[in-house]
């Protein structure tokens, strides 16, 4: 399958940033386990990382025009407030599944409202970097059915 990885705002951060949440894997190492995997599982993986909302939804509309077959996503932050994000998942007509690293349920409440997963088809959350592979995973599964 053709599969776009869109990591969001301070992501590229991970590593560094709240390790006893997050922790110590530098998210170049993530990137490389993502591909690795992915590659063993004969998928062609795009990965794209960006601080910004509006290249999210630019790159979510050159998943369409390049006709990827599915969309692992981690929103990071803007999960909990991008209207803008749902609307770009749910114009493109790509199966989708939001992952996130952490266990969003078990921390503050802001993170327990995620706007985005409503136009996805799934969320991982509180795997770690293994929520890609899984996310994957349920890709294939999906793909499978149809
Ligand atoms: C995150 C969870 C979000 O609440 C947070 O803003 C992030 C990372 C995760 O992967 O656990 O930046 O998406």
């Amino acid at each position: 399958m053709k599969i776009m990885v869109i990591n969001g705002p301070n992501l590229n951060m991970i590593g560094v940033r709240e390790k006893g949440v997050y922790g110590t894997k530098s998210f170049e190492d993530i990137c490389k386990y993502i591909n690795t995997e992915g590659e063993k599982r004969g998928h062609e993986i795009t990965l794209f990382q960006s601080n910004c909302e509006g290249e999210i939804i630019d790159e979510l509309q050159k998943a369409y025009l390049e006709k990827y077959d599915g969309i692992i996503i981690n929103p990071g932050a803007y999960t909990h407030y991008s209207y803008a994000i749902h609307d770009a998942i749910k114009g493109i007509n790509i199966d989708t599944v939001e992952v996130h690293l952490s266990n969003v349920h078990a921390r503050e409440d802001f993170r327990k409202k995620s706007v985005t997963a409503p136009a996805c088809i799934g969320q991982m959350c509180g795997f770690g970097e293994h929520g890609y592979i899984l996310a994957m995973k349920a890709l294939e599964l999906k793909n499978l059915a149809e």
